[in-house]
């Protein structure tokens, strides 16, 4: 099986370069490498939590989605898909939260935060925390458990969310499993050298410490402008600089190969001047930035198209997503939803995810038939035929004509009826009720099987 790498970048503010360099530039490269699925989506959702302004989330789920593609990503070769088309994932949420302890989640570094802010300011300490915010890590399990990412590349703060989700996914394996891994536990890939960029003031480059130097926004100008806003030491040029001490050689470093960093390094020893290495930092930015910049003009200008390419993404997601989550409804004990309404999932997708006929002979040497359904039960058992291409041709026969109508009683059994025959039995017959149920999924199942 592939290695799955999975990652989400949640849609609120404008990509900026630490976005880049720590998240999207890793996992598109990751998802170039032999023997590899790469999901890759936008977490509208997650958005939500922090960010009540529509147009921005809007806007900001254009952005990023033009961003990813000018930056390399093949929508052909990687699922690459928005989180709210894929109503498995909050259906998953939930039921990752009926197995998660309150206790883990109160661990939880930003929740942490916000109680730590609030404390100091004398208020309430929940004040302003959302479920949202305090569930965060259940939604994010969800996103990755969905689709049982192998690998995780994330930013050095979302580490503790992994280390949640793997919790959260041995708990649910613990519980329902039965000795099945319904997950698989994932992990968190951080980028050694680069994970975390420091932002304009030397911080951790977020949005939420207003310290970014944006991506493609602005173009190269703005780029050029943020970069002269960098803080340095008060070193003149001539002076011997401390290249480790700052942060302008941090973002060089994750933008250069190795010896030319060294280079860059042994100037600023030399005593290049600040302006001068700015300058230099800009120019190495932009060798990488410029032909990626005009592709996100492009696709900023067609909506239309980013639109059509994230729908596809939907759909190739919901294939693996809703067969998965028909074995986790079943497994808690929720009813299964049909098959029809299982978004792609009716196809192809999982094995055990489909009605089959398997044909046997029985002790005197004829040929019957068994319809399993989808969940893998038995639905039928057909009467014996001397000829196994009668019998054959008796499974075609049921699973191309309408299903409507077949199911009836025979000897205390359920039973398909043809021409007033009966040509398979079922479960003895408990009831209408339980006659109609029976009658439902055989009727779902050879529908599904006629798709086919
Ligand atoms: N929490 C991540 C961030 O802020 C975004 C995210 C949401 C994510 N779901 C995810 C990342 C799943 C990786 C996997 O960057």
């Amino acid at each position: 099986m592939n290695t799955r790498v999975l990652t989400g970048i949640t849609t609120t503010g404008t990509p900026h370069l630490g976005n880049y360099v720590g998240a999207i530039r890793p996992a598109i490269a990751a998802s170039t490498q032999p023997g590899v699925d790469a999901f890759f989506f936008l977490a509208d959702y997650h958005a939500l939590i922090k960010c009540d302004d529509p147009a921005r989330i809007a806007r900001s789920r254009l952005e990023l989605a033009a961003t990813w593609l000018a930056a390399g990503l093949d929508p052909e070769r990687v699922t690459f898909y928005r989180q709210s088309d894929v109503p498995e994932i909050p259906e998953l949420c939930w039921m990752l939260t009926c197995v998660t302890s309150k206790g883990l989640m109160n661990r939880a570094h930003a929740y942490k935060a916000s109680v730590d802010q609030n404390e100091a300011k004398g208020v309430d300490p929940d004040d302003g925390v959302t479920m949202g915010l305090f569930s965060y890590p259940v939604l994010m399990a969800a996103d990755i458990l969905m689709f049982n990412a192998h690998k995780v590349p994330v930013g050095r703060d979302q580490v503790q969310h992994l280390e949640m989700a793997r919790d959260i996914a041995q708990r649910f394996n613990h519980l329902y499993g039965g000795g099945r891994e319904f997950f698989v536990l994932p992990e968190a890939v951080v980028e050694e050298d680069v994970a975390t960029l420091p932002g304009l003031d030397g911080r951790k480059m977020s949005k939420s410490y207003n310290n970014t130097i944006p991506l493609f926004e602005g173009g190269a100008k703005a780029l050029r402008a943020a970069v002269m806003r960098i803080v340095t030491d008060s070193r003149e040029p001539g002076e011997p600089k401390d290249a480790e001490g700052s942060h302008l050689y941090t973002l060089y470093r994750a933008f250069a190969a190795p010896d030319e960093t060294a280079a860059f390094r042994r100037e600023l020893e030399a005593g290049m001047g600040w302006g001068d290495a700015k300058e230099a930092l800009c120019a190495r930015i932009e060798r990488d930035l410029a032909p990626m910049r005009g592709r996100y003009a492009e696709l900023m200008a067609d909506p239309d198209r980013i639109e059509d390419i994230l729908q596809a993404g939907a759909a190739k997601a919901r294939k693996l997503a809703s067969p998965l989550m028909a074995e986790l409804r079943a497994a808690v004990g929720l009813r299964n939803r049909p098959a029809a309404a299982a978004g792609g999932g009716a196809g192809k997708g999982r094995k055990q995810a489909r009605a089959r006929f398997v044909s046997f002979r029985d002790e005197d040497g004829r040929f019957r038939f068994r319809l399993l359904a989808a969940e893998g039960d038995e639905l039928l058992v057909s009467v014996p035929y001397a000829d196994p291409k009668e019998a054959g041709a008796m499974t075609r026969r049921l699973q191309s004509g309408p299903a409507a109508g077949l199911a009836g009683q025979d000897d205390g059994r359920c039973a398909v009826l043809l021409d007033g025959r009966a040509v398979a039995h079922g479960p003895a017959a408990a009831g209408e009720a339980a006659q109609a149920a029976w009658a439902g999924r055989l009727a779902q199942a050879l529908e599904s099987l006629g798709k086919e």
